[in-house]
């Protein structure tokens, strides 16, 4: 198990992308701190873990919350010594046409999308400088890299994650720790079953392995840029996204 000691918070862990992701990096051997604001739903999760051998802990955070932030990683240190690996994965969209969108929708989506992973990292880094190894992995999209009509803020939060990704490579490379970001593509979850049928066929259509991403095709994606094998690579943006977007 190449995870084996390794502690791993995963924000958005509830449902989805990141409740895959603990399971996965939990199966790899990490302990997970498992956040998001449903506080039942974790409980259901850590249940699963624990069942199945492994270890984790529900911690209910709202990621948007400078506050809570810094008191769930202060008690996830607390109850497991330290953070080894950050997942920044919680994530929301807000839909509209820029002429229409509202400014309530706009700041939402930057708030839970790309301040939060700074508000995380911020609080986790001097954790991961001490021990000199850290591995911080954002979940970023498709649409951060090529935009999207009627997601200008979804794509600009995602964009952001791209940069600030980068730009922590930079600023914590030498201590050990990478900084990276998954970019899925089309993945089938709560956030895509809103989508008609009409465009996810279409959306399949440029899609060149010809099917939609499953939340396992992401989490091995950050569980192998968790892992020792990946200790070479920062600043890296990974594609989770069936060929639908190269280069
Ligand atoms: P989802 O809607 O099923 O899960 C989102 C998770 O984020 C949930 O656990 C939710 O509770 C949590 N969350 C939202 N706001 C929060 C807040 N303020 N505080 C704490 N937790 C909060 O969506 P999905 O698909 O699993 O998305 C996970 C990540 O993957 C998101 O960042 C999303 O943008 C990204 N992504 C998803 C793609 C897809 O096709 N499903 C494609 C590209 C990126």
């Amino acid at each position: 198990m190449s995870l084996t000691g390794r502690v791993a918070l995963v924000t958005g862990a509830s449902q989805g992308i990141g409740r895959t992701c603990a399971l996965r990096l939990a199966k790899d051997g990490a302990t997970v701190a498992a956040a998001a604001r449903n506080q039942e739903k974790l409980n259901e999760l850590v249940a699963e873990i624990t069942a199945a051998g492994g270890k984790a802990a529900a911690f209910a955070l709202d990621v948007a919350d400078e506050d809570q932030v810094k008191a769930t990683v202060k008690a996830a240190i607390a109850q497991f010594g330290k953070i080894d690996i950050l997942v920044n994965n919680a994530g929301i969209t807000r839909d509209q046409l820029v002429m229409r969108m509202k400014r309530a929708d706009w700041d939402a989506v930057l708030q839970t999308n790309l301040t939060s992973a700074y508000l995380c990292i911020q609080a986790v880094i001097s954790s991961m400088l001490k021990q000199r190894w850290g591995r911080i992995i954002n979940i970023t999209s498709i649409f951060g890299q090529m935009g999207q009509a009627g997601q200008a803020n979804y794509s600009a939060s995602k964009a952001g994650l791209i940069g600030l990704t980068m730009a922590i490579a930079r600023e914590v490379g030498s201590r050990n720790i990478t900084s990276n970001a998954v970019a899925p593509g089309f993945i089938e979850t709560a956030m895509t079953a809103v989508l008609s049928d009409e465009f996810k066929q279409a959306a399949v259509k440029q899609i060149p392995l010809a099917r939609v991403g499953s939340p396992e095709d992401v989490a091995s994606a950050v569980a192998f840029l968790a892992s020792d094998d990946a200790s070479y690579i920062t600043g890296h943006v990974m594609n989770v996204n069936g060929g639908m977007l190269m280069g």
